[in-house]
């Protein structure tokens, strides 16, 4: 039970609740310093000539600088894509972005700064390092892709606002999966990263996290405290809310995060809503980010571009077997529990989400073969399953090959792969289930598992509302329930006043309460997401 009082001291100390009292951020010194490295920053930044090029995806990512034949899914992706998104990312956004990739060139690998920077770690002497050097936040993989990708774009949001420069830890089963997102410089973290084989140390980690340093007093709040370490981790993921790591969504922490140069992030999570709570953030991300639900969606299409060799995947099956259909249907079946496996509750569960929501039609029980009477009706629809196992695409295809459909439409159904078992550390499995996820991107419409990351990705990038399959044997009448809005899920928000203070008890907070962008998940009571609001009743 010792763990979690050093934060909670410290922030008794300050005594500020990162919910209330804005205000008082601007008495906070580090503020003041974050808009500095922005002017040195745009002082670098020259604008290049806005060519026609340059308008893919609205602008997102710009097409200068890169070489069009080395990401090919950069460009082709928005041929992929359905017509209906409306979302454009914000003037502001646009412009952060072209000088965060003028900061990405500037402190990159190998550059001057970088090779400076990292030379901190081992002298750990930080008396010339001031505000305006290069400052990094590395990221490395945990879990699953979709665990990956939510919190990869999650991190660079963080990076975006505290003027960090991402570089990521793709390992062996990353390698090759994407493209370089950042013109003109590289985002994979140096092989020789001086503490790159430490990441995976548990025990290194916690004595050297953000926790740990508040616990221990090394970590000093006061504005003028030279101590800062030359890194620190932030361990964020599932169950983190037992240990001072939890300090993170405080804004006292992130003044005096401010001042190490080397953070590295873990984390499983998406954790994007918790920028529009931190006050010292709130403001920034709600202007790059008027239209709250495209937050992920924005980033991600920024950031995540499938890699040529991926791309060829996605496309050939795409061609093959989605493009003549008149509407694509996505889903995701997941299964935590494998004891559901095998048995037909979730089958039954999953079909009569699929007639009740009219995503497919009704199978004709009169006739009794399939030849007895040619389709009245040439609307095909094709159906792609995505899960470990082989058994949903099984049951349903053979349902739908035996007879015909009430409607006179054609059900086809496609599943890529069945992997049996999730696997990590295995890049093959790690391509697959990438181009599961961005197939049922370009899906029409989408039903997704209940807190499945993978499932949220996939919606993300499509920019479709999906349905969420309620957890297997819930039972059919109530299979399925639509999303609220198409931003991931953060399933663990901050619950706890940052000055819960010297009384252990606490309380829960409900972040949603009082925040109208920010709505409770169907599929996890406590987490929450981002949601467009319309004043207008
Ligand atoms: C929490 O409060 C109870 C009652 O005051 C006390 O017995 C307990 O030791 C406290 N626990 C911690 C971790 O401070
Ligand atoms: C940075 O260091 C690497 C080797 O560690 C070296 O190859 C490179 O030239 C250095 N960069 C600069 C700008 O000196
Ligand atoms: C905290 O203290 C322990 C033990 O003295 C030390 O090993 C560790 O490096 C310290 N952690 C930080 C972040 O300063
Ligand atoms: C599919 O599953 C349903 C319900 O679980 C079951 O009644 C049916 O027999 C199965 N059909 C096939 C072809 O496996
Ligand atoms: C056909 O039979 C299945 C199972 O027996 C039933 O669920 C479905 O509603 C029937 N379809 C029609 C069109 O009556
Ligand atoms: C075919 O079925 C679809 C879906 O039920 C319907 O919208 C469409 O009008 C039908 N077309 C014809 C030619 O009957
Ligand atoms: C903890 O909080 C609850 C509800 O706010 C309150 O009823 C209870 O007395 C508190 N317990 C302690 C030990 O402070």
């Amino acid at each position: 039970m010792e763990k979690g009082q050093g934060c909670r001291r410290f922030l008794s100390a300050m005594a500020i609740c990162f919910i209330a009292l804005p205000i008082l951020v601007i008495l906070i010194p580090g503020i003041h310093q974050k808009a500095s490295t922005f002017d040195v920053i745009g002082r670098l930044y020259k604008p290049h000539p806005v060519g026609e090029r340059v308008q893919n995806l609205h602008g997102l990512s710009s097409d200068l600088g890169f070489d069009e034949k080395s990401c090919l899914s950069r460009l082709q992706s928005r041929r992929y894509r359905k017509s209906g998104t409306q979302r454009k990312p914000s003037a502001y956004l646009l412009s952060k972005l072209r000088i965060y990739e003028a900061l990405h060139r500037h402190c990159g690998p190998y550059t001057e700064s970088y090779n400076r920077t990292v030379q901190l770690i081992g002298s750990g002497d930080l008396s010339t390092f001031s505000s305006t050097n290069c400052k990094y936040l590395v990221w490395h993989p945990v879990h699953g892709i979709g665990n990956r990708i939510v919190s990869l774009a999650s991190t660079f949001l963080y990076a975006l606002l505290t003027d960090r420069v991402l570089l990521v830890d793709l390992g062996e089963d990353m390698t090759g999966l994407f493209c370089e997102p950042f013109r003109g410089s590289s985002w994979v973290m140096p092989r020789e990263f001086p503490l790159k084989s430490l990441f995976r140390r548990n025990a290194f980690r916690f004595a050297h996290s953000v926790g740990s340093a508040l616990k221990n007093g090394t970590l000093k709040v006061t504005e003028d405290s030279p101590e800062a370490p030359p890194f620190l981790f932030l361990n964020l993921y599932k169950g983190i809310y037992a240990d001072a790591d939890y300090c993170f969504y405080c804004d006292e922490s992130q003044s005096f995060l401010s001042r190490v140069p080397w953070l590295i992030m873990l984390s499983d999570q998406y954790f994007m809503p918790s920028f529009f709570l931190i006050p010292s953030f709130k403001q920034e991300a709600s202007k790059l980010f008027p239209e709250k639900e495209a937050v992920f969606f924005h980033l991600v299409h920024y950031l995540v571009h499938p890699s040529n060799r991926v791309w060829e995947l996605i496309t050939r099956f795409y061609d093959a077997n989605l493009a003549s259909a008149n509407e694509r249907i996505g889903l995701q079946v997941r299964l935590f529990k494998a004891q559901f496996r095998t048995s037909t509750v979730f089958t039954d569960q999953i079909l009569a989400c699929l007639l009740n929501q009219n995503l497919l039609p009704k199978i004709d029980n009169r006739s009794q073969e399939l030849s007895s009477s040619a389709p009245r009706n040439q609307t095909t629809k094709a159906v792609l399953i995505t899960s470990l196992y082989p058994q949903f695409y099984q049951n349903l295809s053979t349902m739908y090959s035996n007879k015909p459909t009430a409607s006179g439409e054609v059900i086809r159904f496609y599943q890529p792969s069945h992997e049996e078992k999730q696997k990590f550390g295995d890049s093959e499995h790690n391509m697959k289930a990438l181009v599961e996820i961005y197939l049922l991107s370009l899906c029409d419409k989408l039903v997704i598992s209940s807190k499945s990351t993978f499932g949220y990705v996939a919606q993300g990038l499509g920019d479709t509302r999906a349905w969420i399959l309620r957890r297997p044997g819930h039972g059919t009448n109530d299979p399925c329930v639509r999303d609220l809005s198409t931003d991931p899920c953060f399933h663990y928000p901050p619950y706890r006043t940052c000055n819960a203070a010297g009384n252990n008890n606490s309380s829960y907070v409900d972040v949603a309460e009082h925040v109208s962008y920010l709505k409770h998940c169907e599929d996890q009571n406590r987490g929450v997401k981002l949601v467009d609001v319309h004043e207008e009743l």
